[in-house]
């Protein structure tokens, strides 16, 4: 049975779906894409069409084809066949209404937005404002509230386990001390789960502020143990107790963020100089998001853009598709945005009995 069905210029029920990605990209949109388009065409008979870079294509019209030739392919690929952007629509004097006259003169019915915290609440105040749209959580950070996983987050912990069991090999070479600097701007899940994955012998979270004396002290009862190596995983977002933030850059986004990254060069510095042991640094940086996703994140956002097509046909808009336990259900826009999943305080437990 057809629920959504809308009487449109390009015939009766011919819905139409705009789909769109914005925030910082993960592995794992473009699975998302090719289940949404082929379920929404085989499925349900409907149309997609794809939205350039998250919501600035809506705000300036430009658009791809999206079908089945075009879907073909894609699954294992990083990145996002759409492109993305930070642009925040509510930022542009009359963005919103420009939107929406765009979106009536491509007779698009309803949109798909995949996206992090930043361009779910722009979906969410677009949904208040009168539009249909449905979400798919993602961010490689792990940190959307209403889901127990976003894709890309797997994929960025593997690249990241990967890149720390190498260096475990050259710090312990050279009886050095490194510090890897993660993603993770205001959560340490990706710190975290890479840590224990990877044997890090301290972690450090932006939930937690760090104190370098204690760290210092986990380094130092290593080497009574007669470790002579340190890996250190640090948060991108992590601060020093009583502190700021480290940023690459003051210039902040069209959502107020600014630039992170620079914390492992701070903390290196401050360990070397207390200890005098050679310390070096690792940023990860834009690694953790590039690539192919892994099989985990491939089939999450498999179900995940199915799911968002099957809300567009019940006609359940302003609600994201999520993850709970090993369900897929829906949550309510409103009830996601604002919010924030932090790091299980539990695992983190866990992590430090194998601090030092
Ligand atoms: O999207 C989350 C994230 O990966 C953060 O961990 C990081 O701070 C930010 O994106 C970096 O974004 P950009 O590539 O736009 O600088």
């Amino acid at each position: 049975m057809l629920l959504f069905c809308v009487p449109t210029s390009h015939g009766v029920n011919q819905v139409k779906i705009g789909i769109l990605s914005g925030g910082g990209d993960a592995p794992g949109i473009n699975a998302v894409i090719r289940a949404a388009v082929r379920h929404a065409i085989q499925t349900y008979g409907y149309e997609t069409i794809g939205v350039k870079d998250g919501w600035n294509g809506l705000l300036q019209s430009r658009y791809v084809p999206l079908n089945l030739k075009v879907i073909s392919g894609i699954l294992p690929k990083g990145g996002s066949i759409l492109g993305t952007s930070r642009t925040n629509p509510f930022k542009t004097k009359d963005g919103p209404k420009e939107a929406f006259e765009n979106l009536k003169e491509k007779n698009i019915d309803a949109v798909l937005v995949i996206g992090g915290d930043d361009t779910l609440t722009v979906a969410s105040k677009m949904y208040d404002l009168g539009l249909k749209c449905v979400a798919v959580p993602k961010t490689i950070d792990n940190d959307l509230a209403g889901t127990d996983a976003t894709f890309g987050f797997n994929t960025a912990v593997s690249i990241a386990t990967d890149a720390l069991d190498r260096l475990h090999t050259t710090a312990e070479a050279h009886h050095r001390i490194i510090v890897i600097e993660v993603m993770g701007r205001y959560t340490g899940w990706i710190a975290l789960e890479t840590g224990i994955a990877g044997g890090a012998d301290v972690i450090l979270i932006p939930e937690k502020p760090f104190d370098t004396q204690e760290v210092c002290r986990y380094i130092k009862h290593r080497q009574k143990r007669g470790k002579k190596f340190s890996l250190i995983v640090v948060a991108e977002g992590c601060k020093p107790k009583d502190g700021k933030e480290i940023l690459h850059s003051t210039i902040v986004d069209e959502f107020g963020h600014p630039q992170l990254g620079g914390v492992g060069y701070y903390l290196a510095k401050e360990i070397e100089e207390t200890l005098k042991i050679e310390t070096r640094v690792v940023t990860l940086g834009h690694l953790q998001r590039g690539g192919s996703p892994t099989a985990y994140d491939r089939v999450l956002a498999t179900r995940f853009g199915k799911a968002a097509i099957d809300l567009v046909h019940e006609g359940k808009f302003g609600h994201m598709v999520a993850l709970k336990g090993k369900d897929i259900t829906s949550v309510p826009l409103k009830d996601v945005i604002g919010k924030r999943k932090t790091v299980d305080l539990e695992l983190y437990d866990l992590a430090q009995i194998f601090f030092g």
